[in-house]
């Protein structure tokens, strides 16, 4: 009797893989929990400060302030730096919809504005044709981890008196000229949602800042308007907005680890793009001069992306489109008065793009599996 082949083990490719990374990490992290609980040090405390304090250093600033997710560090970004009624805000359409809607929450009007087809974010050009005589502030959203063109919008804000805040929510380890996200504008606004290349667990964000009146503002709108060591004496209204001691810990912990994953991101990126670049329908992202990509997603365009991503899932690689609809396209944004059509760019890129899987726990094998899936849907 012959014998029959082996079928081929089939891998499964989640989009992310947050328990091997635990798994990796386990005991430091144990470890570090089990010190908050025992210290009973829930909210704000030591274990924060202490991340608040590697943080800055790692993104090179004077001030961190941890907060309780990157909406709120959008929020209180925007009041602190006196945002309010009346004033517009320029801010990209192609994002989560976090960015826009923390312009909402402080009273101001979101002008979206259209993006680099190249890069994804947001197009300086495309910003001058947005400035009123009402704009106050730019928010640059530093897409998929890539930091949006800092020199243009930096010369656009000087030039008009403009407050730059950073949405780099995605893009923790991530440079421009050298210099990180987070301390490029007059602040910078981070999410540490657990999926995040930098993630707490649970929600978790922070605020980084070299202005150090304002970062004082901020430690007392997160805490009910109230300063160190004068409890109950309200300064101002402010609000519920703390990080909690075990995120502090978790970050704490995870940030040494940074750099490495970030790495390993760049490798898988330089993959895919190597190994999927005979495929002339797909468009791969481009690493910007002067930028370092840390890949929080791999993002490709394709012109048959629901079929595209049909394929992968049958093949067990799970993808993801982020996002589906531009901004202004939403039910909830639909108000701002920007019909289809109007930000063609951003409009045509919502179609076509698909994320692949990419994370740093990803085995080779698993990189080698969606390579090869990618190239059965197309030959
Ligand atoms: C670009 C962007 N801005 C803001 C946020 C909001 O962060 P959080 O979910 O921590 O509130 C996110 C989260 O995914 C994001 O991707």
């Amino acid at each position: 009797m012959t014998a029959m082949p082996l079928p081929q083990l089939r891998l499964e490719v989640p989009m992310n893989d947050l328990d091997a990374q635990y798994r990796q990490i386990k005991g430091e992290v144990d470890a570090a929990l089990a010190r908050v609980i025992e210290e009973q040090s829930f909210i704000l405390g030591p274990h924060v400060q202490r991340f608040e304090a590697n943080y800055a250093d790692y993104c090179k600033v004077g001030h961190c302030i941890g907060v309780s997710s990157g909406t709120d560090a959008l929020v209180l970004a925007l009041l602190a730096v006196g945002v309010g009624e009346g004033d517009e805000v320029i801010a990209p359409a192609l994002t989560f919809g976090a960015t826009i809607e923390a312009i909402c929450q402080v009273g101001a009007r979101p002008v979206l504005c259209d993006i680099d087809p190249q890069h994804y974010t947001i197009d300086p050009e495309q910003v001058r044709r947005c400035l009123s005589d009402r704009t106050r502030a730019i928010v640059p959203v530093h897409l998929y981890g890539q930091v949006a063109d800092m020199d243009g919008l930096n010369a656009l804000a000087v030039e008009r008196g403009l407050v730059l805040i950073e949405d780099a929510a995605q893009a923790q380890g991530a440079r421009f000229r050298g210099e990180p996200a987070g301390s490029l504008g007059r602040v910078g606004c981070f999410s540490f949602y657990p999926g995040k290349n930098l993630g707490a667990y649970g929600d978790a964000g922070g605020l980084t800042t070299n202005d150090e009146v304002l970062a004082e503002r901020l430690k007392r709108l997160r805490n009910h308007g109230q300063v160190a060591g004068d409890k109950f004496n309200y300064r101002e209204i402010g609000f519920n907005a703390r990080m909690d001691g075990l995120q502090g810990a978790v970050l704490s912990t995870k940030l040494p680890h940074l750099n490495d994953w970030n790495e390993r991101r760049r490798v898988i990126a330089t993959r895919y793009c190597a190994e999927l670049a005979g495929l002339d329908c797909m468009t791969h992202p481009v690493e910007a001069p002067h930028a370092h990509h840390v890949y929080h997603l791999y993002v490709v365009r394709v012109p048959d992306r629901d079929a595209l991503a049909a394929s992968l899932q049958a093949a067990g690689v799970e993808t993801a489109v982020h996002y589906p609809h531009p901004m202004h396209l939403t039910p909830a944004f639909r108000l701002l008065g920007c019909g289809e059509g109007s930000l063609p760019v951003s409009e045509q890129v919502c179609r076509e793009i698909l994320s692949l899987p990419l994370y740093p726990e990803m085995s080779d094998e698993q990189v080698d599996w969606v390579i090869d899936a990618v190239w059965r849907h197309y030959v």
